[in-house]
């Protein structure tokens, strides 16, 4: 059985190998299909934008497919960015642009309590889906810590750490992140449908 993870994003799929167990299964990426276009992220929840990759993908091509779509919801912001985490300082724009104004947008806030969220959705080749997610509560701070990892990680303390994503070994990263509660909910939920 074949399961194409519906990204083309390197630093993601190096952590979901890292994490999710595939024995068994013929895993392979977005990356091994570049005619098919990029999907368009235009879902107003993160539910919607992780059906419509899954579900496209694997239409396209007749594979299983799982999709991954993540934010950070801040408190005080009312949850934004949330499902516009990636391009929250306009478009294009680049992490340090939008950990830039996350800083500004929180600026004298006492609140800076915020969490991670992950959807992923796993749709069978006829586009049926479901979904699972996971979530990673912390605190914003005041100035970016740290180079490990990408997006908001510099800014993002996870609760009971003294150390921002971008602080914290990546391994450490892997055992409590959004995503990495996701994928264990989804390799719960999901391993007896993935097995060959
Ligand atoms: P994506 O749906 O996983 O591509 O995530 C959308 C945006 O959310 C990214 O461009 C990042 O800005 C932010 N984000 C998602 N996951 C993380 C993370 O693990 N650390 C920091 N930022 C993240």
């Amino acid at each position: 059985m074949n399961l194409v993870i519906a990204t083309r994003n390197a630093h993601k799929l190096e952590e979901i190998h890292a994490i999710f167990d595939f024995r068994g299964l013929e895993v392979c990426s977005a990356f091994d299909f570049p005619h098919i276009p990029d999907v368009v992220e235009d879902g107003e929840t993160l539910e919607a934008n992780a059906v419509k990759k899954a579900v496209e993908i694997a239409r396209a091509t007749g594979c299983w497919s799982m999709a991954d779509d993540s934010g950070l919801e801040v408190a005080a912001l009312g949850g934004a960015p949330g499902v516009y985490s990636a391009r929250y300082a306009g478009e294009p724009c680049s992490y340090a642009d939008n950990n830039a104004k996350l800083l500004r947008e929180l600026a004298g806030r006492s609140d800076r309590t915020a969490r991670f969220r992950t959807v992923i959705a796993l749709s069978d080749p006829a586009g049926n889906a479901r979904t699972v997610q996971g979530c990673c509560a912390g605190q914003i701070i005041e100035a970016p810590r740290g180079t490990n990892g990408f997006g908001y990680d510099p800014l993002f303390v996870p609760e009971g750490h003294a150390l921002t994503f971008a602080e914290l070994p990546a391994e450490e990263k892997n055992r409590i992140s959004h995503r990495a509660r996701a994928l264990h909910a989804a390799h719960a939920a999901w391993a007896p449908l993935l097995r060959p």
